[in-house]
């Protein structure tokens, strides 16, 4: 049998967010999330077990050591660990967004880890088994597994923890990356993650409501209700963020440049069309419109925001293997 296989996953951005956890290791979230598998925004990763003497990794031509490489290793022992096998891989992953932009994400890495590795390893594993084990690598991860909406089902063990794909009806949904730096992070998600559920005030409140957001999202998009769709996702964003500031130390991704683009938004809003910001662990401002909106809000926030690149995503696919 083959020891070499290569996937594809594409990115997502969460529209109901997850934000922390109620078991660390095997990564399980205090609430249920909603995203949108976005094209364009993709990681391609090939795994070869036992062509190397160690676990090694390259991601877009660079060799990798440290912590990128243990959490590799520690996702791959999981897989070697259900195939069986005791053979060191080497990881080779390309990013259509150049590593450290901001934009190319642990979700579409350890989804198409996920993919991959277990091809290789020989494991027959159902799309709910590759999200169940791709969400161990990385939260966000196991929802990159399917295209277009998903649901992240929060449960309460690792089999009751997945993701899967949710009807999106004839809603034609458009997310628009303001792109404000390329810069590193200050504090990783999950540190930063770890740190809001631990000495936040406000963050048991926010949890609250993400049961509340994701219903009424559910229903505003069986009845194509964008407009609902996109207020709910402003204000979960929101309240995520008022949740990570309050944190002891404050947990602060914003720039100048990310409250300009937000009031763009609300700018754009107010002119009559659609748009709806919402954000990550980051100083990137991500706008939900219809999708036959996209173009004329990409030139509105191009108008007032010069110094930003302003991109269209349309809708992605899920993970796919490469033969
Ligand atoms: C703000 O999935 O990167 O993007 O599970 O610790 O790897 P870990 O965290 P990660 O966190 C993503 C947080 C978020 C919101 C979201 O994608 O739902």
């Amino acid at each position: 049998a083959s020891r070499c296989a290569t996937a594809v996953a594409n990115s997502n951005i969460a529209l109901i967010k997850y934000w922390g956890k109620a078991d660390e290791r095997l990564i399980i979230p205090r609430a249920s999330s909603l995203s949108l598998t976005l094209d364009g925004l993709s990681t391609s990763t090939t795994v070869q077990f036992g062509a190397s003497d160690a676990d090694s990794l390259t991601i877009d031509g660079t060799t990798q050591q440290g912590t990128a490489l243990n959490r590799v290793s520690a996702f791959l022992d999981i897989i070697r660990e259900k195939a069986g096998i005791n053979l060191p891989a080497r990881v080779t992953s390309a990013n259509t967004v150049p590593y450290g932009a901001g934009l190319a994400s642990s979700a579409s890495a350890f989804a198409a880890l996920a993919g991959a590795a277990c091809e290789a390893a020989g494991l027959d594993a159902t799309p709910r088994e590759l999200s169940r084990l791709a969400r161990r690598g990385s939260g966000s991860a196991c929802r990159s597994i399917f295209g277009g909406l998903v649901k992240w089902n929060a449960g309460h063990d690792d089999e009751s923890s997945y993701a899967e794909p949710v009807d999106s009806g004839d809603m034609d949904l458009a997310v628009i990356v303001v792109l404000i730096s390329g810069e590193k992070k200050p504090i990783s998600s999950r540190e930063a993650m770890r740190r809001t559920v631990v000495t936040s005030p406000l963050y048991d409140a926010w949890i609250d409501s993400c049961q509340d957001d994701l219903d009424a999202a559910l229903a505003a998009i069986r009845q194509g209700d964008v407009e609902r769709f996109g207020e709910l996702t402003e204000a979960n964003s929101f309240g995520m963020h008022a949740s990570m500031m309050a944190s002891r130390p404050a947990v602060l991704y914003w720039l100048p440049e990310t409250v300009s683009a937000l009031n763009a938004v609300t700018s754009i809003r107010d002119g009559g069309l659609g748009a709806w910001s919402t954000m990550d662990a980051g100083p990137n401002v991500k706008v939900l419109t219809d999708g036959r909106d996209a173009e004329r809000v990409a030139d509105e926030l191009r108008n007032r925001l010069p110094d930003c690149e302003v991109q269209i995503h349309r809708p992605g696919d899920g993970l796919r293997f490469v033969r």
